[in-house]
């Protein structure tokens, strides 16, 4: 999908031909696409299957042609179809009430026929304008709800390990290749996202991303294409969902293997076309969406499996990136152990400059299972563990990964709960789904524990 040159969209309603014509011939040569109508059953049919920027609309139609009542309907109808629509409103009969009704009725501005060829031009003009900055403006306004405040962490990759994973980013990332990234949790699947972001031509425009890990099934739908007032019985506003937030920019679809069958087909959709109608309503939306997905389960088995769609995976992963996990690559170590005790310092004010030599030889040996995400709570906990200026061994308390599971007695019900998502994850490969069916808990929820515990 290539970003499009985003030309405003202007749909014109009367029911004489010529005066659609007319419009045509002044418009399409400044730029502008547009559509015609002939009646108000054709315009709203229009108006639900596409976005335009403007409507021009005639009041006055054969079956009324005077009162005007069915232009002011038509009028409130569009309102009611996409409130950021810009409607001007066009009559014959230079009825001055007519137009100030329909002003109040949230017409945008009108015009009086027959119209002047440079006042009307910049009407449009200027309502196309403002249309696009409000849209704009909404959307703003759910990502800034969506994004963090942060400029995102960097990547840190010192080793061999990590070179053919910053080959890749430097390569594919500014192409508009949708990206799989795969790897173990906690290797930093989504710093690498973040990177790959950061180089593209998107760069500038948001990265949002979806946990699809996190959400039911009934969730999914709206939280990825929203849904209109009414759509379900608590949904009392319109919602945008994260592919129009996305919008020119990124999209990070995490944990994907755990994205419901029923979803699939919904999701390879928009990847083929780019459309797609929130949920209850029936008007097609086109957005233009660079990709970039990560998990942690092997999908070809779950596509041999039958619960992965192979068209899909065949979209998601036109380029695929393996972050290896952390105890392959044992010479970030010291560089990550500092890159996440200065923050943690800070945080909780305290004057820590460095690991003594018994702590970095932990912290080398230690086979980090939950790899980076265990290591940067590691340096947490030896952080507020700390009193000197130094991290020593004994404040960063790393057990091997063994022994946790020998004396169930000496362990916390947490840790108990720990050690049985972790035993169920390793049994079925990393596969969220399976392992939550399993312990008998929601997909959901166990995607939490997953995150609590760092596992
Ligand atoms: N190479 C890196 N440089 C700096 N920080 C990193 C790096 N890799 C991981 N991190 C940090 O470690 C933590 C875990 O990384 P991240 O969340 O990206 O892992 P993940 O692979 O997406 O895990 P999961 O599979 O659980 O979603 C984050 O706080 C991230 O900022
Ligand atoms: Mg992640």
């Amino acid at each position: 999908m290539k970003p499009a040159a985003k030309a405003p969209r202007i749909l014109i309603a009367d029911d004489q031909q010529d005066v659609l014509e007319a419009l045509r011939l002044l418009l399409k040569p400044e730029g502008f696409t547009v559509e015609t109508a002939t009646s108000p059953a054709a315009l709203i049919a229009a108006a639900e299957s596409h976005d335009f920027d403007v409507a021009l609309i005639d009041l006055n139609y054969a079956r009324d042609t005077t009162s005007g009542a069915e232009g002011i309907d038509l009028l409130k109808r569009l309102r009611a179809l996409d409130p950021t629509l810009g409607v001007v409103v066009m009559t014959a009969w230079a009825s001055i009430e007519l137009a100030v009704e329909a002003m109040r009725q949230g017409a945008r501005d009108f015009v009086q026929k027959p119209w002047e060829n440079h006042r009307l031009m910049a009407i449009i003009s200027t309502q196309a304008a403002l249309t696009q900055a409000l849209r704009r403006g909404q959307r703003l306004e759910a990502e800034n709800l969506v994004l963090r405040g942060d400029s995102g962490p960097s990547l840190i990759a010192e080793s061999p390990a990590m070179k053919p994973v910053l080959q890749i980013i430097s390569r594919v990332g500014p192409s508009e290749a949708n990206v799989m990234i795969t790897g173990e949790h906690g290797v930093g699947k989504g710093v690498v996202a973040q990177a790959l972001h950061g180089v593209s031509q998107r760069g500038s425009r948001p990265l949002i991303t979806v946990n699809t890990g996190g959400l039911s099934e009934t969730l999914f739908e709206s939280e990825l294409f929203g849904h209109v007032k009414g759509a379900y019985t608590d949904a009392k506003t319109d919602r945008v969902g994260r592919f129009e937030l996305a919008d020119s920019g990124t999209l990070f679809l995490d944990e994907i293997a755990n994205v419901p069958l029923s979803q699939q087909a919904r999701l390879l959709r928009v990847l083929e076309t780019g459309e797609f109608e929130r949920v209850g309503s029936s008007r097609t939306r086109r957005v233009d969406v660079r990709i970039i997905s990560a998990t942690n389960a092997d999908l070809h088995s779950e596509v041999a499996a039958g619960r992965f769609r192979e068209d899909l995976l065949f979209r998601l992963n036109t380029v695929e990136i393996r972050v290896p996990p952390l105890r392959d690559r044992r010479e970030d170590i010291p560089a990550l152990a500092m890159h996440f005790l200065r923050p943690r310092s800070e945080r909780y004010r305290k004057r820590i400059t460095g690991f003594a030599p018994d702590a970095m030889q932990a912290l080398m040996a230690h086979p980090w299972p939950g790899n980076v995400r265990e290591l940067d709570h590691a340096v947490e906990r030896a952080v507020l563990m700390t009193e000197g200026d130094t991290i020593r061994a004994s404040d960063l308390a790393l057990r091997p990964a063994r022994e946790s599971g020998s004396r169930l007695e000496d362990m916390s019900l947490e840790e108990v709960e720990a050690f049985l998502i972790k035993k169920a994850l390793a049994r079925y490969q990393g596969n969220v789904s399976q392992a939550a069916s399993a312990l008998g808990l929601s997909r959901s929820a166990l995607y939490r524990r997953i995150q609590r515990y760092s596992l």
